[in-house]
């Protein structure tokens, strides 16, 4: 990157009252990035001009740094200079003023109503791992070079056909592969035949929106719950209707209750391990959404993402396996299994579903990249991806326990960890009325990632908690994040205590308010007013 010195002096608007600081730079600097004042490639003040000059500490601006470079408006390195990123996504650029230009690029190429609905989620974190990052699996752990063997003997005898290209819904091999997982794995039921190999769950939910909800249909989601699946819903133009999590998992009593008149299209769940909570749907639960959606003619997206990894507990089949009326689309991922890079992941649709979405997918991409899924296939088939979930089961299983054993040393008083059955992230609730957001950001400051709860909740989160995920890194470097959170949730205690900042019993309603706006930052604004039941 040519690295230029800001041309424009900052003239920031003063801090807003009731903001906390961080968040106030945070919005000013991506203002004055977005609005081209400081340009691609320009140098962001030094940390201590800005301390001097808004009279704010460094780790304040620190926290804002970083929430500017995980977004990937900045780079660079606190400390060797930090510049506004080369190549800011379109989609960053054009977000804040989606709203202000009335849905006309300011080009004056007028956008569809799902482009002006559209908000992009947030990147992938680009800098190495550190405790708890809970978006990734132990990529330094994986057999690289095993991956790297079945390649290469893949490509050495690649045959013409396959260089060819092949079926929109899958190489067939693989499909076959998929559904023996599944079906001897997952408690799933289906033949290959239903099996669709995509590009990433993430992609098998926007194709289910498209296929199956026109604007205006109300979609149940769990809260809290995936911003990406809102993300997805919201920009077809869907009603996003949030239902209550409880220990059992989506509560359907209380969706039915809160949304009397309106009959879901779709309803999209976690049952395995609902993410964020990390509850496994009962049996009970998962037979009454079954009959309720046979009778109510609503499809269910079931999302079974991050659940090959269960530590304790009885595995409960699929809801797909337990689906006698076909209205189940079951969807699971490589991703958090294999590595994020792969974008490879399966969708099991009902078998009169299969030609549309073979057809979504012969007018778009065609097909997911063949050469790498016949890689995939041959792993899967000489043993190779048995071995690695059985490993990697055990030392997330033991990374797990690090997590626990060193919580309950330090974190007592401060962070209650329940018990994880499964996934490779759990939630902590916050003890003595530490709020999710205060707590995040204070763990910043010690270099540890958190996500508060408040990021997956629309409206009100009943509990102030965080996530934390305990795969990508080893034991020394969970113990080192349990050490620093204890000081950060410490330090909250203490400016709690001081009346420094408010506990969320205090501000019930400027929690409501925190909660709302992180999510939005989380997933780009994906809710407005009139998109919510
Ligand atoms: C619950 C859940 N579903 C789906 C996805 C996206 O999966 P993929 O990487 O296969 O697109 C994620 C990614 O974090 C997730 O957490």
């Amino acid at each position: 990157m040519a690295k230029k010195s800001s041309t424009l002096p900052l003239n920031l608007k003063g801090p807003k009252p009731r903001m906390p600081l961080y968040r106030w730079l945070y919005e000013e600097l991506r203002s004055e990035i977005l609005a081209g004042r400081l340009h691609p490639g320009a140098r962001l003040p030094a940390t201590r001009d800005l301390a001097e000059q808004y009279r704010i500490s460094r780790p304040t601006i620190v926290t804002a740094f970083e929430q500017l470079r995980s977004e990937g408006y900045v780079e660079g390195k606190v400390g060797s200079g930090t510049y506004v990123s080369e190549t800011l996504p379109d989609e960053l650029l054009q977000a804040p003023r989606a709203k202000s230009t009335a849905g006309t690029r300011r080009r004056g190429i007028p956008l569809s109503a799902y482009a002006r609905r559209l908000r992009p989620l947030p990147r992938a974190e680009a800098r190495p791992a550190r405790a708890f990052r809970a978006s990734q699996p132990a990529l330094d752990a994986f057999p690289t070079d095993l991956w790297a063997q079945v390649a290469a003997r893949r490509l050495r005898r690649v045959s013409t056909r396959l260089l060819a290209g092949g079926e929109a819904l899958g190489y067939r091999p693989l499909r076959e592969a998929v559904a023996e997982y599944l079906n001897t794995s997952r408690g799933v039921k289906c033949t290959a035949d239903q099996v669709l190999i995509i590009s990433g769950v993430q992609q098998a939910l926007d194709r289910t929106a498209h296929l199956l909800l026109d604007p205006g249909d109300p979609v149940w989601i769990e809260e809290p719950g995936y911003p990406g699946a809102a993300v997805v819903f919201r920009a077809v133009g869907a009603k996003i209707c949030p239902v209550p999590v409880d220990s059992e998992g989506l509560n359907l009593d209380a969706g039915r209750r809160r949304w009397p008149q309106q009959r879901p299209r779709l309803v999209y769940v976690t049952p395995a391990h609902q993410f964020p909570l990390g509850v496994t749907m009962s049996l009970r639960r998962r037979l009454s959404l079954l009959e309720w959606a046979r009778r109510s003619r609503t499809i269910i997206f079931e999302d079974d993402y991050d659940s090959e990894y269960r530590y304790s507990g009885r595995p409960i089949p699929a809801l797909q396996g337990l689906d006698r009326a076909a209205v189940v689309i079951f969807a699971g991922s490589f991703t958090d299994v294999l590595f994020p890079a792969l974008r490879l992941a399966y969708l099991v649709v009902p078998a009169d579903m299969v030609d549309i979405f073979a057809a979504a997918e012969s007018v778009s991409t065609h097909h997911p990249p063949l050469i790498d899924q016949a890689i995939l296939c041959d792993f899967i088939r000489e043993g190779h991806f048995a071995r690695h979930v059985r490993r990697m089961r055990e030392l997330y299983a033991e990374r797990l326990s690090v997590l626990v054993e060193s919580a309950r040393e330090q974190l007592g008083g401060l962070l209650e960890i329940p018990a994880v059955e499964a996934g490779l992230r759990t939630v902590g609730w916050l003890q003595g009325g530490i709020l999710a957001e205060r707590a995040a950001e204070a763990a910043a400051k010690y270099d540890v990632e958190v996500v508060p709860l408040s990021r997956y909740a629309y409206g009100r989160a009943r509990r102030d908690g965080i996530v934390l995920g305990f795969a990508a890194v080893d034991a020394q470097e969970l113990r080192r994040g349990v050490e620093q959170l204890a000081r950060a949730l410490e330090d909250c205690r203490r400016m709690l205590r001081q009346g420094r900042i408010k506990g969320s019993k205090m501000a019930k309603t400027q929690w409501h308010l925190a909660a709302a706006c992180s999510f939005d930052i989380c997933v780009g604004k994906v809710f407005d007013q009139r998109n919510h039941c």
